[in-house]
């Protein structure tokens, strides 16, 4: 599994029982945070509306992030993913050493988060690290050409689209993929249970 998951950023795996979610869950790491992701109505949070979401990245302490389907919308609600390294590999070396100087406000989540934290980093491996919430783009970055340039290769990029069915489980790598979702419409009575995960020290 973690094979496939550091080939392609992600991965997809139907039909699974609350046992395998959990031996799945272990096999990954430790989880930091559980989330409902459901429609509310009246909602203004993100993660709680119909509303469709464009590519971006969740915390940066999440190594990765699980989604559990409980119950899917019967229109619309696609999980939409696509390669972070590719769309970076496409920039010209001055836009890549650019975007490495670009800050990005922190989600305040964790007691210990900082203010900024940056686009790109290298993790402990020296892998290129993601961090791309766009929403968290500090206003004097907004009409920065490397980073203009980055967000019309991700517009332009095919994604990979997964509509997720009960039982269904998807997991990307939340530093080296993003991920966004289609607008959900229809009955709206989507369910997932997302997981930010850390990778402990007993895996390595
Ligand atoms: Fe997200």
């Amino acid at each position: 599994m973690k094979t496939e998951l550091s080939k392609n950023g992600f991965i997809h795996l139907t039909n699974q029982s609350q046992e395998q979610l959990q031996s799945v869950i272990n096999s990954l790491g430790d989880v930091i945070m559980t989330t409902d992701v459901v429609v509310k109505t009246e909602s203004k949070g993100m993660v709680t509306t119909a509303l469709g979401l464009d590519y971006h990245t969740d915390h940066h302490k999440a190594k990765y992030i699980l989604w559990y389907c409980y119950k899917q919308t019967d229109k619309g609600g696609e999980s939409i993913i696509i390669d972070a390294e590719k769309v970076y590999s496409k920039l010209s070396l001055e836009f890549q050493e650019e975007l490495k100087k670009i800050n990005l406000f922190e989600h305040k989540v964790f007691p210990d988060d900082q203010e900024y934290y940056p686009l790109v980093a290298l993790d402990e491996k020296g892998k290129k690290k993601f961090y791309y919430s766009f929403w968290l783009v500090k206003d004097e970055d907004r009409s920065n050409v490397a980073l203009r340039e980055f967000q019309k290769i991700i517009k332009e990029t095919d994604a990979t689209e997964i509509k997720l069915q009960e039982g269904d489980i998807l997991i990307v790598d939340n530093h080296r993929v993003f991920h966004g979702r289609k607008a959900i419409e229809g009955s709206k009575n989507r369910f997932l249970k997302r997981y930010w995960i850390v990778e402990s020290n007993k895996n390595l």
